[in-house]
This record gives structure tokens, sequence and C-alpha cells, in this order.
């Protein structure tokens, strides 16, 4: 295993939350990240309230919404028919958390003069940062500041922050300034493929600004994606009479308090900040939108959204909450993960979840097979109404996807973007990008996973239905029978998800998955048409799907090759894979990792050489095609080969050690994933969190140390405990039930928190667990 660059824990280790407690500029980055906050839509990264100075005193500050984009052309030297033409980005957007603080005239600023007392802490039950320091400032006044900032999870467009200060050992005059600064661009991707955009410069530009009062709001509109954006904040004095100003500099727009404090005395500042944009509401509404949304904010008070918000929270935990004893850096990663994931997640079927969250601008805001195969089964088993969210984002992109098959010459059928926001393929490098067309079988794995686990049938006959049938068709589009061979359907020319290797022919994980695709659609298509023949009809139609499309995916299904060889017993990730040299690891210094940033391509194409799961990632998703020794030396093989240099491997590499019965490994991987962001195992986390790694953690334990699998819907378990810990426990949703799993040393309780009744396996024994008796099973 590939070690990674390793952080300390600088946090105490508390199970509910994270705490800094120095103010530490060499962090500055990485913290901005683990303290960010969101809704799913909001994302305000956890840059400190007043700016600083200095050289240390820089900032990759950056408020984003989920699914709000500007676009860019993108330009390739040497084109191509068919590249992918015009890049989505998520954009920077006006910064509202901004408040400045002046004492007689000189400027709070936690880099020059002196910091005492500094806590920051972001408490995942409460869903709030808070910190709290005091400031001797060069001239020896020494003020106490407190502030609180949420975004509010029951409303979408809605975030808080609340401002205290306490003059200690003076008199005289606070200012306090609340900013809402529009003049913001995105950062400039450097040679880190996986950094920003390229573009230079501003993506919003002023239409036109208002203040008065309390109350200040930029208009603005992007430059070629054409949305308009209103952005708002309405600010108040709270504890302290003084006198309110005004003032504007280019965007930025001020609001100034003046109040004087006596000796010991305090004021604060309540703000409230939100955003409305067309791409969700006809222009004409969003300012007044924007005016009704902070007035209600402000009737009710910051305290009573603050305490809305626990309870949201809670309702959160009291389904999806891991509890992990034994191990308190775990049940903290855990937890912080679980919290970001929920921070992250677009819950208006609209938008998505990027791999980065709304946490920062790596990855540019893209969505990827991230959501399907590593994130929406988290949702599915903890919050399922957010899992079928996730589903109708892929329903709204259908149009869009097939415009992409035209593109790519498939006459039929709709092939969903690699990456993308709100549909177009954004991936110019087209052989790990476009090339990854597993990214419709994954899509459709999880419409399958999530109508079996949820029993939302509804969503399969309105929405699913369509889109497996119409992705299905991509398979006999790029897929044949070798010539001479009818009975070898082949898929040739593609990239599976290992990114080292690019454009083979079989890739075992995508003609495993595109045959489970096949088969589904012929499913789908006799399962509708018996249970809804009504709307089958109209899916038929609107695909102009033709009867003889269906015997053919059965056919390819059943003739589709998957590489097996004999003599290693193991399934080559490709035809040609092990004809290549393996890559030289001994010769390669630790420095060199994650190799794309230090070898071409084609260097690294050349040799067996892995980034990720591939094969090993098929023994999870169809683990009921495979027998223990078959994954066993699956494992072994492609474990020797893997750099793990993505964030989305280490996840899946555990659970199926822990299958195979290598705990240790089982273990060691799942703590590469569990503190990847808290610990910045890779280094780029200042870029933001892993979104996918996140979800590979509670696949961890579900799935790995749980046991757990869903096939076909039925569940089953085959717990272990890791020797580190004293016990777990994690909940699942299934068809409206709610199940509880606890693993301890003396035995594994199963035990339904909702629903009469459920049948599921224990270690291959059915069991049948009923409300009122848990079951109890030895370990
Ligand atoms: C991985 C992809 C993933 C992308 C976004 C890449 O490094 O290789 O599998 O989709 O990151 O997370």
């Amino acid at each position: 295993m590939q070690q990674k660059h390793r952080r300390r824990h600088t946090f105490p280790l508390d199970p509910w939350g994270i705490r800094e407690t120095g103010f530490d500029t060499d962090s500055h980055f990485l913290d901005e990240t683990l303290f960010a906050l969101g809704n799913g839509y909001i994302g305000l990264r956890g840059s400190h309230e007043e700016t600083y100075t200095g050289p240390k005193g820089s900032s990759r500050d950056g408020s984003y919404l989920n699914g709000f984009y500007d676009t860019e052309e993108i330009h390739y030297p040497e084109n191509a028919y068919g590249l992918a033409r015009l890049n989505e980005f998520m954009l920077n957007v006006p910064n509202g958390k901004r408040i400045e603080c002046f004492i007689e005239g000189e400027r709070v600023d936690l880099l020059q003069g002196e910091v005492a007392d500094y806590e920051r802490a972001l408490d995942f039950r409460r869903g709030i940062v808070e910190r709290r320091f005091e400031w001797v400032s060069p001239q020896g006044r020494r003020i106490a500041i407190s502030s609180r900032r949420i975004v509010c999870l029951a409303h979408k467009h809605l975030y808080g922050m609340q401002y205290q200060v306490r003059a200690m050992n003076f008199s005289g005059r606070v200012r306090l300034v609340s900013i809402l600064d529009g003049a913001v661009k995105n950062l400039e991707a450097g040679d880190d493929p996986r950094v920003g955009s390229t573009v230079h410069g501003p993506s919003l530009h002023l239409l036109d600004l208002e203040q008065e009062g309390g109350y200040a709001a930029l208009i603005q509109r992007t430059t070629n994606s054409g949305f308009t954006l209103v952005s708002a904040i309405e600010s108040e004095l709270s504890g302290a009479s003084g006198t309110i100003g005004h003032a504007v500099h280019g965007q930025r727009i001020e609001t100034l308090f003046d109040c004087d404090l006596a000796r010991g005395g305090s004021a604060g500042l309540v703000k409230f900040g939100c955003y409305f944009s067309s791409r969700d509401f006809p222009e004409a509404e969003l300012a007044s939108r924007a005016r009704e949304t902070l007035r209600e904010a402000r009737l009710s008070g910051f305290d009573a959204l603050c305490a809305e918000q626990e309870a949201w929270l809670a309702d959160f935990w009291k389904q999806a909450d891991v509890e992990i004893a034994g191990d308190d850096a775990l049940q903290q990663g855990m937890r912080f993960n679980q919290f970001h994931l929920l921070q992250s997640v677009g819950r208006d079927g609209k938008s998505n979840i990027a791999a980065k969250g709304v946490t920062g601008e790596g990855y540019e805001g893209h969505y990827f097979w991230d959501t399907e195969i590593y994130i929406l089964p988290f949702f599915l088993y903890s919050k399922p109404d957010v899992a079928r969210k996730l589903l109708e984002y892929r329903y709204a992109g259908l149009p869009k996807a097939r415009e992409r098959a035209r593109q790519m010459a498939h006459g039929r059928g709709a092939l969903y973007p690699w990456r993308t926001i709100a549909g177009e393929e954004c991936s110019a490098y087209y052989p790990a990008g476009t090339a990854q067309y597993h990214i419709n079988a994954d899509i459709a794995y999880s419409i399958k996973q999530y109508v079996e686990i949820s029993g939302d049938m509804a969503y399969l006959l309105q929405y699913g239905a369509e889109i497996v049938l119409d992705t299905a068709r991509i398979w006999t589009g790029i897929g044949g029978y070798a010539p001479g061979e009818p009975d070898r359907f082949c898929i040739n020319t593609v990239t599976g998800p290992d990114e080292y290797t690019a454009i083979v022919n079989n890739n075992y994980y995508t003609n495993l998955m595109a045959q489970l695709h096949l088969r589904y659609a012929v499913e789908v298509a006799e399962t509708v048409m018996r249970a809804d023949p009504s709307a089958y009809a109209r899916i038929a139609a609107a695909i102009e799907l033709d009867p003889t499309e269906i015997a053919e995916w059965r056919r390819a299904a059943d003739c589709m090759v998957l590489p097996y060889d004999e003599k290693r017993g193991i399934h080559p990730q490709d035809d040609s894979f092990l004809s290549k040299k393996v890559w030289d690891f001994a010769a390669t210094p630790r420095a060199n990792y994650p190799l794309l940033l230090h070898y071409h391509p084609l260097v690294i194409y050349r040799h067996q050489v892995c980034k990720q799961a591939d094969v090993v990632l098929a023994l999870l998703l169809q683990g009921d095609r495979f027998t223990l020794e078959e994954k066993r030396r699956d494992f072994d093989y492609y474990e020797k080969i893997t750099t793990h240099d993505s964030s989305l491997s280490s996840c899946i590499f555990s659970i199926i050690a822990a299958e195979v019965g290598y705990a240790d490994k089982a273990y060691d991987y799942f703590m590469e994933t569990a503190r990847l962001d808290l610990d910045d195992t890779h280094g780029n986390t200042c870029h933001g969190v892993h979104t996918a790694a996140m979800a590979g953690t509670w696949l961890g334990v579900a799935c790995g140390f749980g046991g757990m699998r869903g096939y076909g819907g039925n569940l089953r378990f085959a717990p272990s405990l890791p020797r580190q810990w004293s016990h777990y426990r994690f909940r699942v949703h299934v068809r409206g039930q709610l199940l509880q799993v606890q693993v301890a040393q003396d035995g594994v309780e199963y035990r339904l928190l909702k629903g009469e009744h459920l049948n599921f396996a224990h270690r291959g024994e059915a069991v049948e667990l009923t409300r009122a008796r848990p079951a109890r099973k030895l370990p």
C-alpha cells in the first residue's frame, strides 16, 4: 500500500465536532475547507470574518452555490471532432461573510497585534461554527470577540452570522462593518488537473446594487451562461445603540455601525445573507424573494434559526448516525464525513453532489460517477429522500445525454457526461473522461439499487425506466460481435474506473456492469409493461423503442466477454492489461506520487499500475457472482499494483479485504479513508473535501465490517468486529423500515427502529425480525 502524506491530528478527538485552539496560518487553506459550512446549495468556506494582512495573510476564500455555474469554451490547440466544447464551472459568488471591526480606528487583524484564548469549533449536532478570541491591538487595546455562523439546512437560500465584541480594557468607539463583496473570481488552475477552471478574471458582472438601512444587495449576471444572481445581506446592531452609515467601493457594499462602548461594554451585529438565481426562479422575482427571505430571517432571529438547525440535524443523526466505540479518531472522522456529505448534497433535483461538495473549487464543482457508485448508497440507506433527488437530477439530464449520444455517433440512446454540472460533457481529456462509458451502467446500477432497497416504484415508472432503457442502447451501439465470433460481445475502446489505464478493449468492470445494465433494461421493460402498460406505452413512444431491441440486449448480455486468466486465476482488467510490464514501484520515489503529477499519461498507460479499484470494485458491486477464492486472488493481484492515487480507492479495498478475511488490511485501508480530509492525507483537502471517499467511510462500516450487501433488494450481513473497537452500530433504511445493526464482542444485535417486520440474512441464515423482538446472533 502506498503510504500517503501524513498530517498530525491537530484537533482534539471530539466525537461530535472539530475544534482548533490556536490561530494557525500554516494550515489556513486546509482549515477553510474543514470549517466550511453548507446546506446542499450554499457553501461557505471557513474563512474568518476579518481580513488579515501580511505575508501569511492570504486566503482561498470562496462562497459557492451548488449547480450555479458559468461556462467557458474549451480550446484545443489540436482539435478533433466531438471533443467536449463547453466547460461548466461552479462560480465563486459574492462574499457575504466579511465583518470588519475597528476599535478607535484600529482594525482588528489576527496577524497584527496579539491573539489570545483563540478557539474555533464546528459542531456536527448543531451545524454551527463558533469562534472566540481576545485581541490586543498594537496600541494595547484589548477586545473580546465571538462569532457564530450557520448555513441553514432547512432554508436553501439562507445563511446567518452573529458577531459580538466586548471592550476589555478601554472605552471608546467601535465600528463594525458588515460587507457584501461582489468583486470575486475563481481560482486559477495551475498544473494540477484536479484544481480549478482556466478562466481568468471575474465571471460575474454588476447589473445593479441596492443599499438601504441594513439591507444591501448585488445584482449580477454571469458572463456566458446568462444567469442573474441576487446576493443580499441584512445587518443589524444588537445589544447596543449606534449610528449607521453606508459606503460602496465598486462591487463591495459596506454597512457601517458605530457605537461608543464603555470599558466592559459590548455590542453585537446580526447578519443574514441569501442568494437567489435565475436558475431557480424567474429573474423578476429574485430581488423580492431575497428581501422577503431576509425579512423573515430577521423576524425569526438568529437563535431561532440555530434551534431549527439543531432539530433538523437531530432528525438526520437519528437516521444516519454511525457509532464506533473504541477509536475516537475514527469516530470523529466518520461523523465529520457524514456531516460534510449532508452539507454538500443537492436536494432540489436540479443539482447533485460535486466531487468536492461546495467546499472548494477542486474539480470545478463537477458531478461524476462518484455520486452513483459511492455517495448514493450512503443516502439511500441513511436518508432515502435525498437519494431520490440525486436520481431525479439524472432524469433532468436525459435530454443533454441524448444530444451527447448523437455527437458520439450513436443514432439512438443517451450517453451521460463523465463530468458535468448542468448536463454538458465537460471532460476535456477524453481518455480519462468521455471514454469512461461505464457512467451509463453506474447510473442504471444505482437506479436498480435505489428501487429495490427503497421500494419506490413510482420513481421507476416516472423517471428511472426511461433512463435505464435509453442508456442501455449505448451498449449495443458501441459493443459488437467480433467477426466470426457470434458468441463474443465485445466493448472496445473505453476506459474503466482505473484512470491509469485508458482506451482499452473489454475492460472487465465496464463489461460486467454493462451486462447487468442490459439485463436490468430487459427486466424493467417487462416489469413496466406488466405493471403499468400505459406508462410503458408512454416511455416506448418517447424513446421510440423497438421491441427487437430488447431481444438484442438479452443476447448481448448473454454473450458479454468477461475476461478471465486461467493461469493466474484472476480477472484481467482488460484484454491487454496482463501483457504490459508491471510498474517499477521499488524505483519510484515517494515524492513521485500521485503518478499523474509526475509522468506523462502514456508512460503510465504502458504499465500494469492502477490508480484505483477497478476489478476490485466489480467484486463489490456484483459480489454475488464471484466465489470467495476468486475475490481473494483478484484482491491479491491488484493490491500489489494499485497506488490508491485516487481517494476513491482505499475504501473499496477495505471492504473486499474485510470480506476475504484480511482483517488488518481492512482496518488499514479503512483508516486511509476515514480521516482522509481531517488529516489531509492526500495533501489537497485545501481544494475541497473528497465526497466520494467520505461516503466510502460509511460503505467501509456497513459493507466492509458489517458485511452488508443488498443484491436484488435482499439484505444480508456478515459482521465482523475490528479488534481495535469495542463495538459499532449503524442504521439502514429499507423499504420504509429502519434497521439498527449493533456489533459487539459478545454478539450482533439487529433491532427494528421503524416498521414492523423485516427479513434478511445473517451469515447465510434467514432472520425474520419483528419490531417487538430484536434478534441476537453470536459473533
Ligand atoms: C478519479 C475518478 C473520480 C474523480 C472525481 C479522479 O481522481 O480517478 O474516478 O471520478 O477523481 O472524484
